[in-house]
């Protein structure tokens, strides 16, 4: 070979792509514990106190129902977080003959709620308004969602329910890093809203105990009274005066006109799951669906778990389904929401049809879908199996981190700030970036829309999956990826809820990653593509507690790595 033959290779040669980075061992892998299994029953929540509570009820005869109603009041005394008496939730439900169901217990906004409560003069949104203080909150929906549940399928005295959650609210919990991390960080802000200290402003370290005598005194009143006692009784009427002395307008006519509600949840089959998740007012079971249906004909496993093809279909499909949710998707009891037609096989084919794997869709391409006769950040998830194999997933908020942040002293629990869910003025984004139009305008009485996505799943007509997570819009995406992990790349529960995810909601035209867990190879890739990485500096996406039937009939736990979520079972 001549010297310049030489030449001409090395230039080639250099001229090249150049070699990628190797991938560093530490970020492909999936860091995650070692997996809860016990024989016949479990709750997995976000605190071992709730969980215990919960598993020490189903121990003692109680139902999974009676448990979730232990498990939800534990949280609201030791996860204050989102843990709520002054919040709302979802649950979907499958008993143990196979019956399924689902209870909305969202909030709602008071009678005298205006369309643009939240707007000056101008027509611009107010910052904070519906997201700090007395004017963000919504009509609290928890206590009658425990009342109804009880009502129709609780086994156990409410007393007997409650006492162990009184004593936990009276002789207190410890605090644990993470929360003596979240307290330290909004100390100020609550001292702001409240006009001074409150219990949860004190100085807490880690490992100090917290005790909340005024919620054990609610407690007390809520079991011996009934729910009455918080829809219109004493409890009600303090919490009425508070909220006014604060400036806000929630009357004892708002608490006296509140119901949950039971609605028929979404269901629908992901190849041989069937899938059961929770109808509108939230979002959750319509985008899960539509997600998990336009991302069905793709060979999922073939392009690797977290690999570039799998991150751009899930995106793809994850896009269009925000689209519409956008558009579409609002409160039942006040718009029509063409259920149907959004969860048809040919529309979900066709919305797909304009992908390529060659390039990213942009979102200003893409609209809410067209359909033919159609006119017009803190959350927390539970899940629980009894050993009679009913089965409750639970989805429950104050909204952001403590809701309102804004304190009711005397009853000893946060209220939400439920109302920021509502879209204030159309297309203005929300404090998680989504944007809606007219069917999620504020109106009296309406309930906002939700993301919240409890869900359980069947595998050949039996219990197979019970999953949620809270994350605001990234809760149905992260559900999704749990549902394939599982399904799809074989994980186990625990390793399913603790790999890496991503997220994509149209607007903004980005993917978010938990980026400190992703290969920076993978988000340079896909930006290369016309995937800008979406670089929200939070770098971890929702909270996931699940359950998994193992083949033997066995319980294993997935009780996410990210907080302090605990499996406890027998
Ligand atoms: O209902 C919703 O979609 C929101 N209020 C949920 C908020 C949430 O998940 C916050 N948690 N990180």
């Amino acid at each position: 070979m001549k010297i310049y033959h030489i030449l001409i290779l090395l230039l080639i040669f250099a001229c090249k792509e150049k070699p990628k980075a190797q991938t560093p061992i530490d970020k492909t892998k999936i860091e995650t514990k070692q997996a809860v299994i016990v024989d016949s029953a479990m709750v997995v929540s976000a605190r071992v106190e709730a969980s215990k509570i919960g598993s020490e009820i189903l121990k003692s005869g109680g139902n999974a129902f009676d448990a979730m109603i232990a498990t939800e009041m534990a949280l609201a005394v030791c996860y204050p977080y989102a843990g709520n008496l002054g919040g709302g939730g979802f649950m979907v439900f499958r008993s143990q003959y196979g019956e399924i169901g689902s209870l909305d217990y969202r909030e709602k906004a008071p009678i005298a709620a205006t369309k643009n409560m939240y707007l000056d003069k101008d027509g611009n949104v107010i910052p904070n308004k519906s997201s700090v203080g007395a004017m963000a909150v919504g009509i609290p929906g928890t206590i009658a969602g425990m009342f109804a549940v009880h009502e129709k399928y609780g086994s156990l005295p409410m007393e007997v329910i409650l006492k162990p959650v009184i004593e936990l609210a009276k002789k207190g919990y410890i605090i644990t890093e993470k929360q003596a991390r979240r307290l330290e960080e909004f100390k100020s802000q609550f001292e702001e809203v409240n006009g001074g200290k409150i219990l949860y402003s004190e100085n807490y370290k880690v490992g100090d105990t917290l005790k909340n005598a005024a919620l054990a005194n609610t407690l007390e009143q809520i079991a011996k009274n009934g729910r009455s006692e918080f829809y219109g009784g004493e409890t009600g009427k303090k919490l009425v005066s508070f909220i006014k002395k604060k400036g806000g307008i929630i009357t004892i006519k708002d608490l006296e006109a509140y119901e949950a509600q039971w609605r028929e949840p979404i269901v629908f089959n992901y190849k041989d799951l069937k899938v059961i998740s929770m109808a509108p007012p939230s979002s959750g079971g319509i985008c899960l669906a539509q997600i998990l249906k336009m991302v069905e004909p793709f060979p999922l496993k073939k392009y690797g778990h977290n690999s570039k093809r799998y991150i751009q279909v899930l995106a793809e499909a994850e896009r269009r389904a925000y689209a519409d949710r956008s558009f579409y998707l609002g409160d039942p009891d006040f718009v029509d929401i063409p259920k149907d037609s959004l969860l048809s096989e040919a529309y979900l084919s066709q919305r797909m049809e304009n992908f390529s794997l060659e390039a990213a869709t942009p979102s200003s391409s893409i609209k809410p879908g067209v359909i033919v006769g159609y006119e017009s950040p803190q959350t927390t998830h539970y899940s629980i199996v009894d050993s009679f194999g009913n089965a409750v997933s639970v989805t429950t908020t104050l909204n952001s981190e403590y809701g309102s942040k804004l304190y009711v002293n005397d009853l000893g629990f946060f209220l939400n700030n439920e109302m920021d869910d509502f879209s204030a003025k159309p297309g203005e984004p929300n404090v998680y970036g989504l944007v809606g139009g007219k069917a999620n305008a504020i109106a009296p009485q309406k309930r906002m829309l939700s993301s919240m996505t409890p869900t359980i799943v069947e595998k050949d007509g039996k219990l197979f999956m019970v999953v949620g997570t809270p994350g605001g819009s990234t809760i149905i995406t992260s559900v999704a990826q749990i549902i394939l992990n599982v399904y799809e790349f074989d994980m186990n529960m625990q390793e399913s809820v603790d790999a890496p995810r991503f997220h994509h909601q149209w607007l903004p035209d980005a993917i978010r990653y938990e980026y400190e867990k992703f290969p920076s190879q993978i988000i340079d890739d896909l930006e290369i593509l016309g995937y800008p990485e979406n670089k929200d500096s939070d770098p971890i996406i929702g909270k996931v507690d699940a359950i998994l039937i193992l083949p033997n009939g066995k319980l294993e736990g997935g009780a996410d790595s990210r907080g302090d979520d605990t499996a406890v079972g027998f």
